[in-house]
């Protein structure tokens, strides 16, 4: 029988390394993988449970808030208040952060989430995602929105979970990428990759196209050439793939290579991009990173990208590495 490695196994063994991460941190990335796992039973029972449509509600960003955006963003919140390992927690689906109530220790660690990425795939049945960032915190200084303003480059774990035809939990902790995948029967999260790398070169790329007549000329060029197929200058077919849920495109780009962008586009010009830096870029723009990818907005990389608010904005392109070199070459020449 192959020997199985289970989540917490892994963390023990990073927890004893030579670049030791601390007890707080495994228990922090223990806790938000139990929440998954929560999650998941709920996502699973669509239909069947209360957790399908809208909540009737609106957050910070104007956004329809759906009941699963609720679920998972309690559930998330009630599994790590309590353990001592945060000291504040920030979400998509809330204005403000949120700090660990008084009667609990404080612990070292800020959390921020997507408690449910590609919302609008819920009631579909299409793979959906929750999206984490891991910050530390300054030692005994009061939490506060702006605790959490820290370039991504500051991240000490990032992961997600994607609730597709499996449930798999993708991690890394500054040391490579490492996939985990739910053994249902087991109720355990089971290795399955150890060394995640994406591929530098692709034929595949992922953009919502609708937005075509609204880019910039830079995407518009890098988009008309992969179109053009063979006979255009980059001399062979691509393929498009577009989800709409991040997690499920991202994990797709960590499995078999690829690129992602959702960048600026005229229809609101004053936001810099649709995705969110700090629960969604910075996180993905980690892990890509750490399997050999490359994360830009266009112009600059995006974990090296100084925020100024919980939910700042910003365009996105990444994946495969030579892709987001053309791409963000093509956007310095428009310069
Ligand atoms: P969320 O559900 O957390 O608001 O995020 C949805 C995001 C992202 O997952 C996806 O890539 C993008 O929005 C989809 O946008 P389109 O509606 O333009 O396809
Ligand atoms: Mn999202
Ligand atoms: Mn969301």
């Amino acid at each position: 029988m192959t020997k199985r490695i289970s989540l917490t196994q892994y963390l023990i063994e990073q927890q004893r390394g030579e670049a030791q991460i601390p007890a707080q941190l495994r228990l922090l990335i223990e806790v938000v993988a139990r929440a998954c796992k929560r999650i998941a039973i709920n996502v699973n029972k669509g239909a069947l449970g209360d957790v399908l449509g809208t909540a009737g509600s609106e957050n910070v960003q104007g956004e329809v808030q759906k009941k699963l955006d609720v679920i998972a963003n309690e559930v998330l919140i009630e599994a790590n208040e309590w353990g001592g390992h945060l000291a504040g927690m920030a979400s998509e689906e809330m204005d403000d952060m949120h700090a660990v109530p008084h009667r609990y220790p404080q612990g070292e660690y800020l959390l921020l989430f997507d408690p449910l990425d590609g919302s609008s795939n819920i009631d579909v049945n299409v793979s959906i995602g929750t999206i984490f960032s891991v910050l530390k915190h300054q030692d005994g200084a009061e939490v506060t929105n702006e605790s959490f303003l820290q370039p991504g480059t500051a991240q000490v774990a990032a992961g997600y979970c994607v609730y597709g035809p499996q449930t798999t939990l993708v991690l890394t902790v500054g040391r490579g990428v490492v996939m985990f995948t739910l053994d249902r029967e087991q109720g355990s999260w089971v290795m399955t990759e150890d060394n995640v790398r994406i591929p530098e070169d692709t034929k595949e790329f992922a953009i919502n196209m609708s937005n075509m007549r609204h880019w910039a000329p830079p995407v518009k060029r890098y988009i008309d050439e992969c179109l053009a197929g063979k006979e255009g200058p980059r001399g062979k077919d691509f393929n498009m793939r577009w989800i709409a849920s991040m997690v499920a495109d991202v994990h797709r780009i960590l499995t078999r290579g690829g690129i992602f962008m959702y960048p600026w586009d005229k229809r609101e010009p004053n936001k810099p991009g649709k995705l969110r830096l700090m629960y969604e870029a910075n996180p993905m723009g980690f892990l890509v990173e750490q399997a050999g990818g490359a994360a830009t907005n266009g112009l600059q990389r995006i974990m090296e990208l100084q925020p100024t608010q919980l939910h700042e904005r910003v365009a996105v392109v990444l994946g495969s590495k030579n892709e987001v070199e053309r791409v963000t070459a093509y956007h310095r020449e428009a310069q």
